[in-house]
């Protein structure tokens, strides 16, 4: 993983960089070490430290971000990221000075606290928390166990090497200890294990059934000026998508959306929906295509050149709705 130091460099007394593990840890809470690997090289290439990513422009950095979804870390990032600069560049060195950054919270503190500056904080994620539930049979269902799991997680912190332990939980969590059949041939813990003793290690942690996500309904317009130029918005900072730039559409809701085109135009409907979960619903968009005349005045949003847009920089749902809409375009 291309933020974590080698055995060699950390013998020679070498700390994994502050800066690299913020990033990667605020980046994998939203998905998987295989999708993280792409956006942090992208990243650490275009903004080698804290001080080049504070001085980045907003809309590069959100660009940057897009696909990674949850845009709200996207805006505390750089937040942090200028606190960080304004102190000089250094991050605080414990977990509680890192919890007072901004987008900070208890994991991603004790996270950097433990990997990059060997503070013995106990870091748990969904992948310790199974680890956690099995190795100590915990049968209380989650989200009620979590506070019994982080205790026993604490007591299991070694104070030499912490953050190499808290790697090797997540690594095992990801790797062996897995959600659906367990590889516990192969793991290291098996002999401590209680849930595997006791034959109940897939069925661990028990969950609380969740509540049914609601599905919305929403339109969007994806319009194409003769000149290749596409009408765009720059959502609010606050809620959903905030400060994304994404297609014009109606509002998203459980009932029947109302289209209102953001420009004077022949839209037509494409055939096909996009759909996508967000962390509360499901949305089944629409999508609406026009080609707008050159001298078009647009009642919402603006006119991107063609040369400055570039459909990975949209959020995923936005791209969605984009590559329906070209391959419709395309067949025309
Ligand atoms: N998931 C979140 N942070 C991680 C890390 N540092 N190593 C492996 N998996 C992780």
């Amino acid at each position: 993983m291309p933020w974590r130091v080698g055995p060699a460099e950390r013998k020679a007394g070498e700390r994994s960089d502050p800066y690299r593990v913020w990033l990667s840890e605020v980046m994998l809470q939203q998905t998987t070490v295989a999708a993280v690997r792409d956006p942090f090289r992208r990243f650490t290439e275009r903004w080698p430290d804290v001080a080049a990513l504070a001085a980045a422009e907003d809309g590069e950095v959100m660009a940057e971000w897009a696909g990674l979804g949850y845009y709200a870390r996207a805006r505390n990032l750089l937040k942090c990221a200028r606190a960080v600069a304004a102190r000089g560049g250094r991050f605080p060195e414990t977990r509680d000075a890192l919890l007072l950054l901004p987008g900070i919270g208890p994991y991603t503190a004790a996270a950097i606290a433990a990997i990059a500056f060997d503070e013995p904080a106990t870091v748990v994620d969904g992948n310790v928390e199974r680890v956690v539930a099995r190795v100590f049979a915990v049968e209380t269902p989650l989200p009620a166990a979590r506070p019994q799991l982080a205790a026993l997680a604490a007591g299991l912190t070694p104070d030499a090497r912490p953050g190499d332990f808290a790697q090797a939980m997540m690594d095992l969590g990801a790797t062996i200890c897995t959600p659906r059949n367990p590889a516990c041939g192969l793991c290291p813990l098996r002999p401590a294990c209680a849930a595997q003793a006791a034959g109940i290690a897939a069925n661990l942690p028990l969950k609380a059934p969740k509540p049914e996500k609601p599905t919305r309904r929403g339109i969007a317009f994806v319009g194409l000026r003769t000149d290749g130029a596409v009408l765009l918005e720059r959502r609010p900072d606050r809620g959903l998508l905030g400060g994304m730039l994404g297609w014009p559409g109606s509002d998203w809701a459980e009932t029947e959306p109302v289209s209102r085109p953001p420009a004077p135009g022949s839209w037509q409907p494409i055939p096909g929906e996009v759909r996508h979960t967000f962390t509360h619903f499901h949305l089944r968009l629409s999508v609406m295509a026009a080609r707008l005349p050159l001298d078009t005045t647009p009642g919402r949003g603006d006119f991107l050149p063609c040369a400055a847009f570039r459909p990975a920089s949209l959020p995923t749902v936005m791209r969605k709705a984009h590559d329906l809409a070209s391959a419709a375009f395309a067949d025309d």
